[in-house]
C-alpha cells in the first residue's frame, strides 16, 4: 500500500472504478459551525474524503464546510447516504436530489443506501439507485449494514455496480465474513466507528503497540484498518484530532501485531446498536 501523510497524496482504495481516499472524515452528530468549521479544517489539512448521511441533518454545513476549504470540488471524494424510508424508487429519486440541493453540489461521488429496508424489495431501490447514477446526481454508488446474505442478493440483482458496503469496523468487533464477502465482489469495504466511538483510546494492547511508536491507541486502531485496505472515516469535533487521526501513514504493525489486535474481537464489540427500533429489520 502506498504511504502517505495527510499533507502529502491521499492513499486510495480502487473498487469498480471508483476511488476513494483511504481515510475520510465522519461527521455524525456534528451540528451547525462546529460541523463546518471541522469540514473546513479537515480539507486544509488533507483530508480529502466527507461522509455524511440526510439523517445526520448537517449537509448544509458539511456543504459549507466543503466550500470554505477552497479545495477545487474535482479533489474531494463526497459521499451521502439515503435513509430506509425513501428507498421507494421515486422517493429515493426526490430523496438524493435534496441531498445535493442542501449540499449545494451538483454531484456526489458516492451514495449510499443507509441500511437495508426489508420493506422495499431491494431490486427496485437498486434500480432507482442505478437511475440516479446514470442521472449524473452520484459517481458511485454502494450499501451500508448489508449482510453477507444481502451483498449475495444485491450483486444478483441487475444495476450499476456497487462500490463499497460500509460497516462498522474496528479491533474489537469480527467483520471478517463481511470483509470477505466484499473481496469477492470487489468492493471496498469503509469502516465507520474506527475508534469504537472513542472506546479504542483506553485500551491497554492498543495504547502498548502505539507508545512504542509514539502513536496514541486511537492511531493504531485506525492504521490497524488502513494496513488491510479498509477505508477509515474516524469523526472528531476537535481540530487537534484531525491531525492525530490522519498521521497514520507514517508506520506499519507486525504481523504478529496485526494478530494481537485481531484478538481483541468479542461478541459484544458492537458500539452502534445494528438492532435499534426506529429503523425497518430484516428479519
Ligand atoms: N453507515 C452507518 O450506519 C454509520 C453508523 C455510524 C457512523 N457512521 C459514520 O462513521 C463515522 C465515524 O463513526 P462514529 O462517529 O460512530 O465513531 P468514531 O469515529 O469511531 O468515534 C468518534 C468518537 O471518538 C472520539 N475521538 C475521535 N478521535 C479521537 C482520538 N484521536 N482519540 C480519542 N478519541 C477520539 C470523538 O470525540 P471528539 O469529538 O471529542 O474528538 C467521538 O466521540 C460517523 O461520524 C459517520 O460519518 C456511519
Amino acid at each position: 500500500m502506498a504511504s502517505a501523510n495527510a499533507k502529502e497524496v491521499m492513499p486510495v482504495v480502487e473498487a469498480k472504478g471508483a476511488r476513494i481516499p483511504l481515510l475520510g472524515l465522519g461527521t455524525w452528530d456534528l451540528r451547525g459551525r462546529t460541523c463546518a468549521r471541522v469540514v473546513e479544517q479537515a480539507l486544509r489539512l488533507g483530508y480529502r474524503h466527507v461522509d455524511t448521511a440526510e439523517m445526520y441533518d448537517n449537509e448544509r454545513e458539511v456543504g459549507e464546510g466543503v466550500r470554505a476549504s477552497g479545495r477545487k470540488r474535482s479533489e474531494l471524494f463526497v459521499t451521502t447516504k439515503i435513509w430506509p424510508s425513501h428507498f421507494a424508487p421515486r422517493e429515493l429519486e426526490r430523496a438524493a436530489r435534496d441531498c445535493l440541493v442542501r449540499l449545494r453540489l451538483s454531484e456526489v461521488d458516492l451514495l449510499l443506501l443507509h441500511w437495508p429496508n426489508p420493506q422495499i424489495p431491494l431490486a427496485d431501490t437498486l434500480g432507482a439507485l442505478a437511475k440516479v447514477k446514470r442521472e449524473g446526481l452520484t459517481r458511485h454508488i454502494g450499501v451500508s449494514n448489508f449482510t453477507v446474505a444481502l451483498i449475495e442478493q444485491a450483486m444478483a440483482a441487475p444495476g450499476e455496480p456497487l462500490v463499497c458496503n460500509q460497516v462498522e469496523c474496528h479491533p474489537f468487533l469480527d467483520q471478517s465474513k463481511v470483509i470477505a464477502a466484499c473481496r469477492r465482489h470487489d468492493m471496498a469495504v469503509v469502516a465507520y466507528s474506527p475508534i469504537a466511538r472513542g472506546g479504542a483510546k483506553n485500551n491497554d494492547v492498543l495504547a502498548r503497540i502505539g507508545k512504542a511508536r509514539s502513536k496514541s491507541a486511537a492511531q493504531v486502531s485506525l492504521r490497524f484498518l488502513v494496513q488491510q485496505n479498509i477505508v477509515v472515516i474516524p469523526r472528531t469535533s476537535k481540530v487537534e484530532r484531525l491531525t492525530e487521526n490522519a498521521a497514520i501513514f507514517d508506520f506499519t504493525l507486525t504481523d504478529a501485531e496485526m494478530a494481537e489486535i485481531a484478538a481483541l474481537a468479542h461478541p459484544g464489540g458492537r458500539v452502534v446498536d445494528f438492532a435499534f427500533s426506529g429503523r425497518p429489520q430484516w428479519d
